[in-house]
């Protein structure tokens, strides 16, 4: 057999596995985001720095990062022997038993985030959404335990994420995810997202005087400050919109809060280790949150870890010595051996590459390319971004600000991604007051060549869908 023929049989053989694994998939796997009826999933053979490659050896670019969590990109052999090594030894352990890795990571996280802010306590847990039930938790039984114990409600934004567990999407305000779950946990309450563009109140920046900050005070106010226990934001809003915030919106908050009594969360699952081209996008304000809830990058997408990073403040509340003072609150995988050893290397990786920089200028590249590309587009409100996530606001009109929700140049934008071969969101169109936004946030492991290719191919895809309006 010629080496050819051994080639072309390779060949049919991986088509017939492909052909083999999309049967098992329609009879049996139910995946999420998916109408399954209509469903034409990709299987993926092997990835590679930022590209996937399917079973026909199709290359696609993931100009995602996944979930905006596979920050170093795929195939960081080290974070798999790290892996692999915990994984022969100390696959898990429950309270009172504790692996070395989990104090060293809890070390480490006390070290990278934000300084001067007294965040100096770590509770683990698996997801995103789940520490961000956790820190709902910890903010009601942190306030009975010190005075206060009416204080229930939380506070966060419409076009907010804060996940998709009960009390987590009871905060998020995502219209689309929201409506056919309801009713949702009571005590949710939200106020106006800062985005200028869209402004809830139809006022201009600066002369709005950030009305959205203010009005926090009249929402504590209304709702009474003695049922108030957090406001919950995301330093710079992910799938809902990717936006960024007045610089002067969370100084104003933070006021806010402290004056009220009322715990400010930061949810830095999606900003944080070096997305926004700061190790934290809290350092992009000046505000001092009592709780960071970090995520996703923690890892770099190779195992599921999250935290709850507080300051002594909220853990001296539960510092006691009445046993029931103590947070009771368990998840098994919480601050799992596995992703304690992908995480510390995962962050050792960030820090001896110098990503968080690397994030920071390719950003400034990536902001610059996209505005001279398809700045004056007329699908393109504008294009915004820090570090390695950017995103472009679609609009069927410039003059109105409609936003592009007709599914038919939608769905051409989403077919030529697929064409061209490039994975990136396009979040929102839920409903048009919140908008839709195209975005690119790939691993900040990228090089320059893949980012114009990114670009290039968000480009093709506009064309395409302007055609089709
Ligand atoms: C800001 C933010 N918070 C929370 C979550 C939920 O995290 P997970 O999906 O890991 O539960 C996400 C997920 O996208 C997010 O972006």
């Amino acid at each position: 057999m010629t080496q050819k023929e051994r080639q072309r049989e390779g060949e049919v053989r991986e088509r017939d596995l492909a052909q083999h694994y999309l049967e098992l998939y329609r009879k049996h796997s139910w995946q999420p985001l998916t109408q399954m009826k209509t469903a034409k999933p990709v299987f993926i053979k092997s990835a590679q720095g930022c590209w996937l490659e399917d079973f026909s050896g199709k290359k696609y670019l993931d100009a995602g990062a996944g979930f905006a969590n596979v920050n170093l990109g795929w195939g960081q052999e080290e974070i798999a022997k790290a892996m692999y090594e915990k994984a022969a030894g100390v696959v898990f352990l429950g309270p009172g038993f504790v692996d070395p890795d989990q104090v060293l990571l809890a070390e480490k996280l006390t070290r990278i985030v934000p300084q001067g802010m007294g965040l100096s306590k770590v509770f683990f847990q698996s997801g995103g959404s789940e520490a961000n039930e956790a820190a709902f938790k910890m903010a009601r039984q942190y306030h009975k335990q010190s005075g206060h114990p009416t204080k229930f409600k939380v506070i966060s934004h419409w076009m907010g994420y804060h996940g998709a567990t009960a009390a987590a999407l009871s905060a998020s305000g995502r219209h689309g995810r929201r409506v056919r779950f309801e009713p949702l946990v009571p005590g949710f309450i939200h106020a106006a997202p800062p985005f200028c563009y869209r402004c809830f109140f139809e006022l201009k920046y600066p002369s709005c005087g950030i009305l959205c900050a203010r009005d926090v005070a009249r929402i504590i106010e209304l709702e009474d400050p003695e049922t108030v226990s957090a406001f919950i934001a995301e330093p710079m809003s992910g799938s809902g919109g990717q936006n960024i915030p007045p610089p002067e919106y969370f100084e104003i908050i933070g006021k806010t809060c402290k004056e009220n009594q009322v715990l400010l969360i930061l949810d830095e699952i999606i900003t944080g280790f070096g997305r926004t081209g700061k190790m934290f996008a809290t350092s992009h304000y000046n505000v001092r949150p009592d709780v960071l809830v970090v995520g996703k990058g923690l890892t770099g997408g190779y195992a599921p870890l999250s935290a709850v990073v507080t300051n002594e403040t909220v853990f001296n509340a539960f510092f006691s010595d009445r046993d029931n003072d103590k947070f009771d609150h368990v998840i098994t995988y919480g601050g799992n051996p596995v992703s304690c050893a992908a995480a510390l290397k995962a962050i050792e990786i960030m820090e001896r590459d110098g990503l968080v920089e690397r994030s920071r200028v390719l950003g400034e590249y990536l902001g610059q390319i996209l505005n001279e590309a398809i700045g004056g587009h007329p699908l393109v409100a504008f294009t915004d971004g820090r570090g390695l996530r950017h995103k472009i606001e679609l609009v069927k009109d410039r003059a109105t600000k409609e936003p592009l929700l007709d599914p038919v140049p939608l769905k051409r934008l989403k077919q030529v991604y697929m064409e061209k071969g490039m994975v990136a969101s396009i979040v929102g169109g839920e409903t048009p007051s919140l908008g839709i936004s195209a975005g690119i946030s790939p691993p900040l492991t990228i090089e320059k060549a893949d980012l114009d290719f990114a670009v290039s191919v968000v480009k093709a895809a506009l064309d395409e869908a302007a055609r089709g309006l």
